[in-house]
């Protein structure tokens, strides 16, 4: 049950990976959670597994690159929860190629699901967080902040990802609205080294590791404490930036 003065934040992407130990964080926070995301058996498992740990949650099944989704999940957190305070934006996709490795195809997923989607939400969910002096977080990546090799269409995505969090953050600023970026570096979750398993994958996650500063990949944990960060109090004077979370790799 929603208590009625509990917050509501809606995730996407939280069937999996960095989306779904977002959900964990932001609901020991004790936000009331939307979690968004394509597959219904595995969402509802998610929510079933955070309502045993007390969190108040609901799954809304979309995909998001469609164009009646966003004014659909907006409809559901207001149904459910009466308000919205917080959007995560987490949910994306990987593409890999250089210029002429990546196909037409492949360049508009990646800018329909990374950017097109994100925006397309966010716009719709700003009457809420006008009402509620609410948070926009993005779930970025180090790739939009420094040049990447053989991502070509992921990296300009996840690039102009960071500058809609600029704009936005300037356009929604003076409504008390806070939008900012995390940017991920390389995390241990299904989208990492996707076509390996077991023992192989962990020695290509060490490999992987070994050039990164800190001496590993990230955790989806690591990233979702900075994002909690972000949509708590301690980081209320923080709006536009975008947060390496990369173990110094943008250092180097
Ligand atoms: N894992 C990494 O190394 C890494 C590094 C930098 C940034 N990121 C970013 O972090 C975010 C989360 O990725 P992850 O690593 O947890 O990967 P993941 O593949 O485990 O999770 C991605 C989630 O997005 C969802 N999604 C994709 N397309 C969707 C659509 N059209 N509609 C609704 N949901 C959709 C997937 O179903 C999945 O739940 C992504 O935006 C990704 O680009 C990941």
């Amino acid at each position: 049950m929603m208590n009625p003065t509990q917050t509501c934040a809606i995730v996407t992407g939280a069937t999996s990976g960095i989306g779904t130990e977002i959900a964990r964080e932001l609901g020991a926070q004790g936000h009331a959670l939307l979690l968004v995301g394509r597959r219904e058996a595995a969402g509802t498992a998610i929510v079933e597994a955070l309502k045993a740990d007390g969190i108040v949650a609901k799954f809304h099944a979309a995909d998001l690159s469609e164009d009646n989704a966003p004014a659909a999940v907006v409809q559901a957190a207001l149904d459910t929860f009466g308000r919205i305070d917080i959007l995560i934006n987490n949910a994306g996709l990987l593409s890999k190629g250089a210029a002429e490795e990546t196909t037409d195809a492949e360049w508009d997923q990646m800018m329909d699901v990374n950017l097109r989607a994100l925006f397309r939400l966010s716009r719709a969910v700003l009457p809420a967080l006008r009402a509620s002096r609410g948070v926009i977080v993005n779930i970025a990546s180090d790739w939009a902040l420094v040049g990447a090799k053989g991502y070509l269409a992921y990296a300009v995505s996840k690039a102009a990802v960071a500058q809609l969090t600029r704009c936005m953050a300037l356009d929604h600023a003076p409504e008390g609205i806070r939008v900012n970026a995390v940017c991920p570096g390389d995390t241990d979750t299904p989208m990492l080294a996707p076509d390996l398993t077991g023992s192989e994958r962990a020695a290509r996650l060490a490999e992987y590791g070994a050039d990164v500063p800190l001496g590993r990949v990230a955790t989806p944990q690591d990233i979702a404490r900075v994002t909690a960060f972000l949509v708590s109090e301690g980081a209320a004077y923080m709006t536009g930036t975008l947060i390496p979370v990369d173990g110094g790799m943008t250092a180097d």
